[in-house]
């Protein structure tokens, strides 16, 4: 499973790129809004920092429009994925732009059938969003699940990626269901690192060693 950060925040990037675990990033208008930059600088930003699928979305509702943002943003590094919403004028825009080659996320699923419509637009991923189902008592999980399994009898290759995830159980239940990549926010991608019994551990096994030894095997 793919591991990308849903954040265009340029210091939880660097923290997250230098553990060595991270596969890309996504963003969205209101994550590069919170940043205060325009979006291009942004995600150049963003391109030097991590080296991988960069998703950048589109702000215009209609097709033509959306088409001329995509070009552009698919311009900054050959990284980005221009994000498209599902709608009709996304779906138009994302047939149009992955004919030419240019990578289309297409975000703002929230049904089985929506993510169906994407494929047959050659989206490259796919983003259901599980928190946001969950937040209005529809489960977030099954659709991950109803459209692993859809793409798996049609082998498409559009690629499934779980946002709006939450928590590391939300991470875990998006693993065993088959997504192809899950997008967390910082907090929770710190969080997956964290067990008692490993600090536990840890603790013993320094405090045994430090009763014996005073410095560690090879001195720096
Ligand atoms: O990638 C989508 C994500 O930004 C949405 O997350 O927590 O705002 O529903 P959330």
């Amino acid at each position: 499973m793919k591991f990308f950060l849903d954040t265009a925040n340029l210091d939880e990037l660097k923290k997250g790129a230098s553990w060595g675990i991270l596969d890309g990033v996504t963003t969205n208008p209101s994550l590069i809004a919170k940043e205060g930059r325009p979006i291009e600088e942004q995600v150049r930003l963003i391109c030097d920092i991590v080296d991988g699928d960069i998703s950048a979305e589109v702000v215009a509702t209609e097709a033509p429009a959306m088409i001329r943002e995509g070009h552009n943003l698919s311009r900054i590094h050959k990284n980005i994925v221009v994000k498209c919403p599902l709608t009709r004028d996304g779906i138009m825009a994302c047939s149009a732009l992955s004919k030419e080659g240019i990578r289309v996320n297409v975000t703002l699923c929230f049904s089985a059938t929506q993510a169906l419509i994407a494929a047959k637009a050659g989206a490259y991923f796919i983003s259901p969003f599980v928190g946001r189902l969950d937040d209005i008592s529809s489960s977030g999980m099954e659709l991950i699940q109803h459209i692993v399994r859809i793409y798996k009898n049609y082998g498409y290759s559009t690629q499934v990626l779980a946002a709006s995830l939450r928590s590391p159980m939300h991470v875990m239940d998006a693993a065993l269901a088959g997504a192809d990549i899950g997008t967390m926010p910082f907090k929770v991608m710190d969080q997956l690192f964290n067990h008692p019994l490993t600090d536990k551990g840890l603790e013993q096994f320094l405090k045994d060693w430090g009763k014996v030894f005073q410095e560690a095997p090879v001195a720096g």
